[in-house]
C-alpha cells in the first residue's frame, strides 16, 4: 500500500528506528535560494530515542531522507557554536537539547519546530550568513594589547584579576543571544551583545591595555547606549553568561571612567 503524505512531508522509512524510539515530527523551516522565493515549512517524522540530541534528528534527515538539507555543525558538544538555531522559537545549540526535553506529555505526538536564528540573512535552509556578527566581533579588538616592551616572563595575574572577567571567557561566538535581540533585529548596525561580551573580556582583564580604545568603540552611537537591557540576550546564551549584566558593567565604566 502507498502512503499518501500531506503536502510538504516527506518519506522517512529509510530512517533506522532503534529499539525504544519515539516518532517526532520535525518541521524545518527550509529555503534554497536557487529555487525558492521566500522559505517554507517542509516535515519529517523522525524516530529518535528521547536521550538523542536535536542535532541526530537533523543528521538523519540529511543522512537518510534529504542530502541537500543545510545547516552548520561541528564539534557536537557544546563548544564550536556553530549550530545555533531556533528550536521551538527558542534560539538554542542543536546538539545541546535533548529530544527528551521536548517531548510532549500524556503520549501525545511531539513536534519540533527549527528555524535559522533572526537577524542574519539566511543563506540556505538552517544556516546565516555570519559575517556582520564578526565584524561586529573584530571591531571590538578582541584580543591583549599591550604597549611597552615584551616582559621577559608570563604577564602574572592575580586570582581575583583573573576571576573579574572569568564569565565572559566562556563565550563561543554562536550569536544565540545577538540573534534574539530586538535592537540588533531592528537595525543590524547595533554591535550586539555577542560583540559587547568579547569586549568585556578583555576591557577589564588587568594585563590588558586597551580599555579606553574599546570603550571610546562602544560608546558610539552604534554601541553599549542601544540595549534595551530587555535580558534576551542572557537567556538566550548556551553558556550560562549573564550578556546584560556584562553590558551593565561596559555602561558603567563608561559613566565612571573606571574599570
Ligand atoms: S539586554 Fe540589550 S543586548 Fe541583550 S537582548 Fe536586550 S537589548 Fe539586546
Ligand atoms: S555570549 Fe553566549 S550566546 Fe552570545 S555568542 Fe557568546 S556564547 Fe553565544
Ligand atoms: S556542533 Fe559545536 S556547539 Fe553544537
Amino acid at each position: 500500500m502507498t502512503t499518501v503524505l500531506a503536502e510538504g512531508a516527506h518519506d522517512t522509512s529509510q530512517i533506522p528506528a532503534p529499539e525504544g524510539s519515539v516518532t517526532i515530527t520535525v518541521k524545518i523551516l527550509r529555503f534554497n535560494p536557487e529555487l525558492d522565493s521566500e522559505p517554507h515549512w517542509e516535515s519529517y517524522d523522525v524516530p529518535a530515542l528521547p536521550t538523542d540530541r536535536v542535532l541526530n534528528l537533523l543528521m538523519n534527515i540529511k543522512n537518510y531522507v534529504d542530502g541537500t538539507l543545510s545547516f552548520r555543525r561541528s564539534c557536537a558538544h557544546g563548544i564550536c557554536g556553530s549550530d545555533a538555531m531556533q528550536i521551538n522559537g527558542i534560539n538554542r545549540l542543536a546538539c545541546k537539547v535533548l529530544v527528551k526535553d521536548l517531548m510532549a506529555g500524556g503520549g501525545k505526538q511531539t513536534t519540533v519546530t527549527i528555524a535559522p536564528i533572526k537577524g542574519l540573512k539566511t543563506e540556505k535552509d538552517l544556516y546565516v550568513d555570519m559575517e556582520p556578527f564578526f565584524e561586529a566581533f573584530r571591531a571590538v579588538k578582541p584580543y591583549l594589547i599591550a604597549y611597552g616592551n615584551e616582559p621577559t616572563r608570563e604577564r602574572i595575574q592575580s586570582i581575583a584579576d583573573r576571576e573579574r572577567f572569568d564569565d565572559t571567557t566562556k563565550c563561543i561566538l554562536c550569536a544565540c543571544c545577538t540573534s534574539s535581540c530586538p535592537v540588533y533585529w531592528s537595525d543590524g548596525s547595533y554591535f550586539g551583545p555577542a560583540a559587547i561580551v568579547n569586549a568585556h573580556r578583555f576591557i577589564f582583564d588587568s594585563r590588558d591595555e586597551g580599555a579606553e580604545e574599546r570603550l571610546d568603540i562602544l560608546n558610539d552611537a552604534e554601541g553599549v547606549w542601544r540595549c534595551r537591557t530587555t535580558f534576551n540576550c542572557t537567556d538566550a546564551c548556551p553558556r550560562g553568561i549573564q550578556v546584560t549584566k556584562a553590558i551593565q558593567e561596559v555602561k558603567r565604566a563608561l559613566l565612571f571612567k573606571r574599570v
